[in-house]
């Protein structure tokens, strides 16, 4: 007994070091900054917060070197996937299919990884993750490249990213801050959001960054409230450095600066990429030596630019022994096993007829869609991705990289065919003529479809960055009614950036199964077979919810030149609650090969009503961070086969908090069972968890009063309730 507690005493004072440890990193960091700067002359710090010009050294985004300081060419390359132009670094899934697989190992790991590329190519800042957009827009272009439209889920695949990029020694980026939610227009748009939807959604997930210790910033394009991004005092100086606690610092998004002294006083710290794509308009540099000298901008506030990026700078070591750049430096490693585990538990399947799948040795296949092999030119053929020909791994613009390799669904159902014995026969085309022919007298009949969308600096089909409309691309209702026409057992399997509208597909008598197979990347067909052929049980569930018509979501890109929020809260599945409209496919749906049961709710709670207090630490304040009740729930495959389950936690606050969705996720817990087996789901709810942003007060409060606790299998499949009383 004395020694079970000489232990635990133990483990607490060794867990209080870690603590300070960690506490102390930026501390330590900090003052080596200050020793650093002390040595640099205003020409120097000029340097290092500017720059030197687009396309002028070996990254997208490059500052000069300080020689005096031991200061390295400060390389920024993107991005939230990859080494943006590398030639032998791995195209990791997407950030919205790491998402799908609620699986923490996978996004850590997946973080992991891309620091390791990153460090092995020398770049001192990876520009990821995302969490702006967080997709509160279906359309939007870019949400593929964040982790879908829940603030909760988000923002814990960013602090999952952010701990394992860091972990390697790499400086990761957490952008575009904030409410830069589509393409349309994102260079002059003002997002016009009000102080609780700001708190409670869009900040939400870069809190959680800030609590990751994220090293940089990127201020987006977009105004808010009618101020640019990278100029808005109240984002970077209230929110983000004082409310939050960010000691690092904000970098701009490339030409997001529009004036001297605003991005100087308004909190950016450092300009990118120095100049305008033609090399000619210069905001900092010799400009912001002038403004220094002619005191519109202070020395203070200079040396706290330089200050922020030294001490981001020292606290990931990057001051000794950090490789030379080389962006070309083959990187790979094994990590293309996160790639397929990621496209693989990352898809979800929506519907599943009478045993369709998993597939068992059937004799003939036929597989039909431009989508099912790669692209004829190669797959890196297309700038940026910037094409959606052939299968589809990711989406374009910045944020994509070029595939190593690439398996599309053909390559790897061709293999399994051939190891089966099983005829497989292909229509590479979407159009549907000649396409009965190949489909009738098939066992089954794989339909694969498309939805793309990507970055407003290229069009792709007609659509500038933002998707028009929510329909498959290449005309694939038609395309899936003329094979099920012909074979009635068809699989319609969707690679999309976001959701599309299913309701022509689920009406179309012969279509048993629909695989929401997302962005799986270079493992694309590798990912799908594992799952087709049941190697393994899907295990992905939605991170957005399939609407029945575009109507139902309330959200569309903004033509004007603001977008109003009005919305609120009300994003997703929090609007299809809160307005009682059915979605086809609710937030967090996924079916499996096998069956759950869930059982034995127990919820303990020491959490008390009131504002949150305490000194701020990184993310805010430091109670916010600190568990209040542990929710725990017994799960039970009941089913035949192995697999794995997203228990989710929902909590509805009691109505002290005014107007708040009816269910807010607020826990999740991935669980892998043999068949017959259990084990607990335990859902740590902390402060924050239970609070609501107070906008009078400018405080998270604790609401008093009946809190509700869902547990389920998706945002609507609720299995166990309980509560607990503030
Ligand atoms: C994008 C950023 C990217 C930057 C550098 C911008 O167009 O918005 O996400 O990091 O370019 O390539």
């Amino acid at each position: 007994m004395t020694t079970l507690r000489n232990f635990a005493l133990l483990a607490a004072a060794v867990l209080a070091r870690v603590e300070a440890l960690e506490a102390a990193d930026w501390a330590a960091a900090e003052a080596s900054a200050k020793t650093a700067l002390a040595k640099m002359s205003q020409q120097d710090k000029i340097s290092i917060v500017t720059g030197i010009g687009w396309d002028k050294g070996p990254c997208v985004g490059n500052t000069a070197a300080i020689n005096s300081i031991n200061y390295p060419q400060l390389c920024l390359q993107d991005g939230p996937l990859g080494i943006r132009f590398g030639t032998g670094s791995t195209a990791f899934t997407p950030g919205v299919q790491a998402a799908s697989t609620w699986d923490t190992e996978l996004m850590r790991q997946r973080g992991e990884y891309l620091g390791a590329e990153a460090k092995g190519c020398g770049i001192h800042v990876l520009l990821g993750p995302v969490a702006g957009a967080l997709g509160k827009i279906p359309h939007g272009g870019r949400n593929w490249e964040g982790f879908g439209t829940d603030p909760y889920l988000a923002g814990i695949a960013m602090a999952e990213t952010i701990e394992g990029l860091q972990s390697a020694g790499v400086q990761a980026c957490a952008k575009h801050y904030i409410v830069n939610e589509q393409e349309l227009n994102r260079e002059t748009i003002s997002s016009d959001v009000d102080d609780r939807t700001m708190h409670e959604l869009y900040l939400w997930p870069f809190a959680d960054a800030v609590h990751a210790n994220v090293a940089s910033v990127m201020c987006s394009y977009n105004k808010i409230n009618g101020s640019w991004g990278c100029e808005n005092d109240h984002a970077q100086n209230g929110l983000l450095k004082k409310e939050l606690g960010f000691k690092g610092y904000v970098v701009s998004d490339w030409n997001a600066q529009h004036t001297t002294d605003g991005a100087a006083n308004n909190g950016m710290d450092m300009t990118m990429p120095g100049s305008d794509y033609n090399g000619n308009n210069v905001l900092w540099g010799p400009q912001l030596s002038n403004a220094v000298n002619s005191n519109r901008v202070s020395r203070d506030r200079l040396d706290d630019m330089a200050k922020r990026i030294l001490t981001s700078w020292y606290l990931l070591g990057q001051n000794s022994g950090y490789p030379n750049i080389n962006i070309n430096a083959n990187v790979q490693g094994n990590h293309k096993e996160n790639v397929r585990a990621v496209a693989r538990d990352g898809i979800v399947l929506l519907k599943n007829d009478e045993g369709v799948l998993p597939l068992k040795k059937p004799g003939k296949v036929a597989l039909v869609g431009s989508a099912a092999s790669v692209n004829s030119a190669g797959p890196n053929a297309c700038v940026d991705k910037g094409c959606n020909t052939g299968a589809l791994g990711m989406g374009w613009g910045s944020g994509s990289v070029n595939y190593p390799y690439f398996v599309a669904p053909y390559d790897a159902l061709k293999t399994r065919a051939q190891a089966d014995g099983t005829t497989l026969s292909l229509h590479n085309s979407d159009s549907t003529n000649g396409v009965s022919g190949v489909v009738s007298g098939a066992d089954v009949a794989i339909v694969v479809i498309t939805a793309d969308s990507g970055e407003g600096y290229i069009t792709v089909e007609g659509h500038a960055g933002d998707r028009n409309h929510l329909d498959p691309w290449h005309d694939g209702n038609a395309l899936v009614k003329a094979v099920a026409a012909a074979n009635k057992n068809t699989i319609v399997v969707v690679h999309s950036t976001g959701p599309i509208i299913l309701e022509t597909i689920l009406a179309t008598e012969g279509v048993k199964a629909v695989v929401w197979a997302g962005l799986p990347s270079q493992e694309n067909g590798n990912a799908l077979v594992d799952v087709l052929y049941g190697l393994t049980s899907p295990s992905g569930k939605l991170v957005y919810s399939i609407a029945k018509r575009p109507e139902d979501y309330g959200t569309a890109p903004s033509k004007g030149s603001n977008d109003k929020f009005t919305e609120g809260l009300f994003v997703d599945y929090r609007h299809f609650d809160n307005a009682k409209i059915e979605p086809r496919y609710e937030f967090g749906f996924g079916l499996s090969y096998t069956e759950f049961t869930y059982a034995d709710l127990s919820v303990t709670s020491t959490v008390t009503a009131g504002p949150a207090s305490g000194e701020t630490i990184p993310g805010g304040a430091a109670d916010l961070w600190e568990t209040v009740a542990t929710v725990t729930a017994s799960i039970t495959n009941s089913g035949e086969v192995e697999g794995a389950e997203v228990a989710q936690l929902y909590i509805t606050l009691p109505s002290a908090a005014p107007s708040t969705p009816p269910k807010q996720l607020r826990g999740f817990a991935k669980l892998k069972l043999e068949p017959g087996a259990s084990g607990v789901a335990t859902f740590n709810l902390r402060r924050r968890d239970l609070s609501y942003w107070d906008a009078g007060r400018g405080q998270w409060v604790v609401p008093a009063g009946e809190f509700t606790v869902s547990v389920g299998a998706s945002s609507r499949d609720v299995r166990l309730t309980g509560s607990l009383t503030a």
